[in-house]
């Protein structure tokens, strides 16, 4: 008897699935996917057209789950659209995934709330040219003073014989990659280019392909996209003044770096520590162009130093500049190390060698005016 109605439960629960299962509404993928490239370095326009059975139906919303492999993340990104395109940003040596579904909500999903289609799917390769070892090594990107930006590229370790490199580079509002404005030359091949500031734009990406052509084999392309705002050195600070107060402080105040970088942008590091390059070394980071210090012993001897880099209300990221020239406060005064100093040195050979001279020209002088007063008297005398 238990039996029997267990076996009526299974069958029911059966029924209930296949009636649920048929009730079902499905939806048709979307059709044509495509992946176009318009040459812009990684920028690629995904296209997609509305499933011919949604055409002509006006009553309920019809939406897009589109997915596609983010490389630089490492992860999945998902976006919902109505509409049936979208620009992302890939890596072009990379394989491309991407996956779009149709979403259809409203009274034509019988109530079972938003409906997803099966995904239209398209993956692409990177195109095969050249060997791997063939490509240049790790673009490296400085945005000096955000006046010019210079990106260097270590050859691969596979060069091709007789290999010229080409830079090319878009970002927004350039209707096409443009080739670099201005090689950079070492060893007499091409390892890098300079952007002036003009050239340039911030808060985007800024794609960059460097291929090359040589006449033996083919060099594999490689592609950087970076936010060069990210990537900026100010340059190094060249005044910086020391006042003592009496009450134990030191204030330093400095000029920021020259540049197109806002003042307010700027953070400094002060390096404090003693000349002797023992005992503590102090970093303090501020975003005034001045810094007060107390020092509670003495100061004779204490060295200054300062850089500056742009904060993270600005960028994200930024370079250190260099360091400016050390200031330091005069030691407390040693006669013995004083009188060694070869300025000191100079300074009283000269005197004792002006004065030796004077000596002598005086005494000769002398000498021919006696002479000349002796002649005379002998001639009137
Ligand atoms: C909605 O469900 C009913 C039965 O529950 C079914 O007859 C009908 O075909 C379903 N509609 C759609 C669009 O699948
Ligand atoms: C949609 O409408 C157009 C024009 O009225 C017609 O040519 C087409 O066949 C329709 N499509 C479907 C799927 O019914
Ligand atoms: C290098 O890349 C640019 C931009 O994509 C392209 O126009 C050019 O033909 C490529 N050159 C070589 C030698 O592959
Ligand atoms: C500077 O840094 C030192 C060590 O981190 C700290 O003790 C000191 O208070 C800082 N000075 C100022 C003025 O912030
Ligand atoms: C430095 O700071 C001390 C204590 O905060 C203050 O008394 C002194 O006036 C400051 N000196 C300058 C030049 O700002």
């Amino acid at each position: 008897m238990w039996c029997s109605v267990l076996w009526k439960l299974m069958a029911f629960s059966i029924l209930l699935s296949k009636c649920q299962a048929d009730n079902r509404v499905t939806v048709d993928r979307p059709r044509n996917l495509q992946i176009i490239d318009p040459g812009h370095l990684g920028q690629l326009y995904i296209h997609w057209n509305l499933p011919a059975s949604l055409e002509n139906q006006t009553e309920c919303p019809v939406r897009f789950q589109l997915q596609f492999f983010d490389t630089y993340e490492d992860d999945w990104t998902t976006i919902r659209t109505t509409q049936q395109s979208y620009l992302a940003q890939f890596d072009l040596e990379q394989n491309i995934h991407v996956r779009v579904q149709t979403m259809l909500g409203g009274p034509c999903t019988n109530g079972s709330g938003e409906v997803l289609s099966l995904p239209a799917e398209v993956l692409q390769k990177p195109l095969a040219v050249g060997s791997s070892g063939s490509k240049i090594k790790d673009l490296s990107c400085v945005f000096y003073q955000r006046e010019y930006m210079d990106c260097i590229w270590e050859k691969g370790h596979e060069e091709p014989p007789k290999v010229t490199y080409h830079l090319y580079f878009w970002h927004k509002g350039m209707e096409m990659a443009m080739e670099c404005p201005i090689y950079l030359q070492s060893h007499g091949y091409r390892s890098g280019c300079r952007f002036l500031w003009d050239s340039l734009i911030e808060f985007t990406e800024f794609n960059v392909c460097v291929n090359g052509s040589s006449s033996e084999a083919s060099l594999q392309p490689a592609y950087f996209s970076m936010q060069i705002q990210n990537h900026v050195k100010p340059g190094a600070i060249d005044t910086l003044r020391l006042e003592t107060h009496g009450d134990g402080f030191i204030l330093l105040e400095w000029t920021p770096p020259k540049g197109r970088i806002p003042n307010d942008c700027l953070e400094f590091e002060v390096e404090s520590r003693p000349e002797s390059m023992e005992g503590l070394m102090v970093r303090n980071i501020t975003t005034e162009p001045s810094f007060n210090i107390s020092t509670p012993g003495q100061y004779n001897g204490l060295c200054f130093r300062i850089r500056s880099r742009v904060h993270i209300l600005c960028s994200d990221d930024s370079f250190w500049s260099e360091w400016s020239h050390p200031s330091c406060m005069p030691e407390s005064p040693d006669y013995f190390h004083i009188w060694t100093q070869p300025v000191v040195l100079c300074v009283l050979a000269i005197a004792v060698i002006i004065f030796f001279s004077f000596s002598v020209c005086c005494l000769l002088y002398r000498k021919v005016l006696k002479t000349k007063q002796r002649k005379s008297g002998a001639l009137f005398g």
